[in-house]
């Protein structure tokens, strides 16, 4: 019969080198075998491909500039992620669009796990600026975990007039339409932070955009441009060297790295909060072993006390480890989605 006969077949695919036909075969082995058949056909692929995986270096694409915020954290997971996976993982700056054009490339890799993407809130905000988004930051991914948090400090040229948040707010709005303000483009956390501030005090500023933060620091310590709001995982040593001035920390307390500093909402701007949160992802249809060889080194990355002095160092928070697995940073954007979603559409703010 071809309904057996394709059965036969199949039972000795999943088999392996067995020869016997289902004929020859007593009911209840070939049911025990059948069993164990299928069980192999479905588990062998995924563990062979997880004991292959890594064979060649990983790329771990980076949206903004060598040197600044995102970069940093990039590097730091990448060094130590190479050790768990025994290759090399080599950052890639793939500059543009406020972080899109990143996502959009590894959106469309090969869904192998040797292209990653390391974003941030970007991911969040990306579909509510971009009309023309050609991807889903929801279901174009595969999600590898959450890394760490890190608060934003809002700062000006070391030789602005204003010397405190009242003094800034005082300045822009007697200066209105010569006050700039740096970001890394629509997409971009100091963007983010940017529009909130400038909600926050009723003046729109012109806005720089730079290719990411660690140009526009570059122009805020030659004093080419006022304002700046970012990451203190680059702007720590800056204000430790007192070379830029410092208004406050954007989370809604203060920080550890900075104890004296006030929050924006203290110093006025009520409800005033942006943090930045870093996910890993990989291109949606990565298979689920190579996810947990990702993951597995992600969180034993952030288990690394090396790792944890550095980002401590530049006031990072590694994130819970709820938030470190594949579920907790889908579930994280899809929350984030909706929360900034509403914001930038009642801010009016759209790239395209
Ligand atoms: C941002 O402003 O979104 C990033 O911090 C930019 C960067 O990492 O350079």
């Amino acid at each position: 019969m071809a309904g057996s006969k394709k059965q036969g077949q199949a039972w000795q695919a999943g088999g392996g080198n067995a020869v016997r036909t289902r004929a020859n075969v007593a009911p209840w082995r070939w049911m025990a075998l059948a069993a164990l058949g299928a069980a192999v056909t479905l588990t062998l692929p995924p563990a062979r491909a997880a004991d292959a995986y890594p064979a060649k270096p990983i790329t771990m694409v980076v949206p903004f500039a060598a040197g600044g915020p995102t970069d940093v954290v990039a590097r730091t997971m990448a060094a130590a992620m190479s050790k768990t996976l025994g290759q090399s993982v080599v950052v890639e700056n793939r500059l543009g669009a406020g972080g899109t054009v990143s996502a959009a490339y590894v959106a469309k890799a090969a869904p192998d796990g040797y292209t990653i993407l390391i974003h941030h809130n970007g991911m969040a905000t990306a579909p509510a600026l971009y009309s023309k988004l050609s991807y889903k930051p929801l279901t174009d991914f595969s999600f590898v975990g959450q890394v760490a948090d890190v608060p934003m400090t809002l700062l000006g040229r070391h030789d602005l007039p204003a010397k405190t948040l009242p003094e800034l707010i005082t300045y822009i709005r007697q200066n209105q339409g010569k006050v700039n303000l740096a970001n890394a483009g629509l997409g971009a956390v100091s963007q983010l932070c940017g529009m909130l501030f400038q909600k926050a005090i009723g003046v729109e500023l012109t806005a720089i955009p730079y290719q990411g933060t660690a140009p526009a620091m570059t122009a805020l310590l030659g004093s080419q441009v006022d304002i700046l709001c970012d990451q203190t995982t680059q702007t720590l040593p800056h204000i430790k060297a007192d070379k830029v001035r410092l208004y406050g920390v954007t989370t809604s307390s203060r920080i550890k790295a900075l104890p004296e500093t006030s929050t924006l909402a203290e110093g006025g701007l009520k409800g005033f909060e942006v943090k930045v949160w870093h996910g890993i992802y990989a291109p949606r249809g990565t298979p689920p072993a190579v996810i947990d060889r990702l993951n597995g080194a992600l969180r034993t990355a952030l288990k690394d006390p090396a790792v944890a002095a550095r980002l401590a160092d530049l006031g990072a928070e590694i994130v819970p480890e709820d938030k470190q697995t594949p579920e907790g940073l889908r579930t994280w954007l899809k929350s984030e989605i909706e929360k900034w979603s509403p914001i930038i559409k009642a801010a009016g703010v759209k790239a395209d």
